[in-house]
């Protein structure tokens, strides 16, 4: 690609304006800026851990709010984080050290098992990646790459995206794992939910390069 300053204006734009987005309104975007989104994550790098093609690594999965299917892939993840919270909640009653590492994740999962998660019964499509893992395991990082690809597609439409990362607990849930007519085990799930902004983002705070970044020298 030849250098051209409108495009790194334009993604530089776009790069700062992506934020999480938490809250939907009921507005159904186009199928068309889905697609779009969609081509974005197709078009994302993955490792080459399996030896098999592309459409064998990564697998793409849309549901749609009001659905039957989408109704069941929240019933089953609002189960699964109800486990999840009653082992962690276990395993720190019974080693009280674990408090320090797992603590922040406890109380996070304990909330969410109290009050779900709004954008989940809110955005119009929730979008699951499934990356079929190898070895060395590079599943997390393919999947990451799609997930940011969606986000910025997302955000230079004007659309909203939520990271739903507890759908990750789901590779091993068989019932799940059907709904999406894969094997258990053999893939690493990441997901999200798009929609039409509600209400605006939190502020964020100030960043400057010199905090983050030491040139090696
Ligand atoms: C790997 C990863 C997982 C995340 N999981 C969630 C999530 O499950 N739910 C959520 O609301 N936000 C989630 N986030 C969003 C982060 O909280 C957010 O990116 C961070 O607070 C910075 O805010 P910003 O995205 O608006 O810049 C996740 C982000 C990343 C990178």
């Amino acid at each position: 690609m030849e250098k051209n300053d409108q495009t790194i204006g334009t993604l530089s734009e776009i790069v700062r304006a992506r934020r999480t987005i938490r809250s939907f309104s009921n507005n159904v975007p186009p199928v068309e800026e889905m697609e779009e989104i969609l081509r974005s994550a197709i078009f994302a790098p993955f490792g080459r851990a399996t030896g098999l093609p592309p459409k064998e690594i990564r697998k793409i999965f849309v549901f749609s709010q009001g659905t039957e299917p989408m109704e069941q892939a929240r019933e089953l993840l609002l189960m699964e984080i109800s486990r999840v919270a009653r082992k962690v909640k276990i395993a720190i009653t019974l080693f009280p050290f674990l408090k320090k590492t797992m603590g922040l994740f406890a109380e996070r999962i304990s909330v969410l098992e109290r009050k779900g998660i709004p954008g989940l019964l809110e955005a119009p499509y929730y979008v699951v990646i499934a990356t079929r893992k190898g070895f060395p395991a590079m599943e997390k990082q393919t999947i990451a790459h799609a997930m940011q690809n969606m986000w910025l597609s997302a955000t230079a439409q004007g659309l909203g995206l939520q990271p739903i990362s507890q759908t990750s607990i789901m590779s091993k849930n068989k019932e799940f794992m059907q709904l999406l007519g894969l094997k258990a085990g053999d893939y690493e799930l990441d997901g999200c939910v798009i929609g039409v902004q509600k209400a605006p983002a939190e502020p964020r705070e100030e960043r400057q390069l010199e905090d983050f970044v030491t040139w090696v020298r």
